[in-house]
């Protein structure tokens, strides 16, 4: 499936759908079916990359390439609905619960899991806070934010204390920013 298939399909679900009941369909159609992301890889070796693939008012379609070792902060997600799909390598995922008003102390972890190529995931403050990172090299992720977003909060993982921060991206169709 060509990445403008994949914007179209995503544009017309988001649309009879604001809850993107079929989203994760889509996306296990779009990974199961060529390589229509490799255009959108961009790498660096001191951090993972974002690379925008589309935006629109409903939602921002990106691609992560996750460097072996390269992990994001611990962070929420604004209350918008996120979705992950593995397109290549393999990602875990390390959820934690939301630190309790006026707490502080380490997050704990209430869950793991690693998507290999092809698994999609989904996350919501709802669920709770995660970290995502490259599991057993280097990984690269399809991620689906709708409503689109331009900040989020970042939790410190040994006292719980959130800073907020501003979402850039590598690079934007394509080309470097
Ligand atoms: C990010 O978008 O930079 C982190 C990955 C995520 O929220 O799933």
């Amino acid at each position: 499936m060509a990445v403008g298939d994949l914007v179209a399909r995503l544009e017309a679900e988001l649309a009879r759908d604001p809850a993107g009941g079929r989203v994760t369909e889509i996306l296990e159609a779009f990974v199961s079916d060529g390589e229509g992301w490799r255009p959108y890889v961009h790498w660096n070796e001191t951090r993972y990359t974002r690379n925008r693939i589309a935006r629109t008012d409903a939602f921002e379609l990106l691609l992560l390439c996750w460097g072996e070792g390269q992990e994001s902060s611990i962070h929420a997600h604004e209350g918008k609905d996120c979705w992950l799909a593995v397109v290549d390598g393999a990602i875990e995922e390390v959820q934690f619960a939301f630190p309790e008003t006026g707490a502080r102390g380490p997050l704990e972890p209430t869950h793991s899991h690693v998507l290999p190529r092809g698994a999609v995931g989904y996350m919501h403050d709802d669920i709770g806070l995660h970290l995502v990172r490259a599991h057993g090299g280097p990984g690269v992720s399809l991620h689906l934010y709708a409503p689109p977003y331009d900040a989020c909060n970042v939790y410190c993982p040994d006292t719980g204390e959130v800073t907020r921060i501003q979402l850039a991206c590598h690079s934007v169709d394509g080309e470097p920013v």
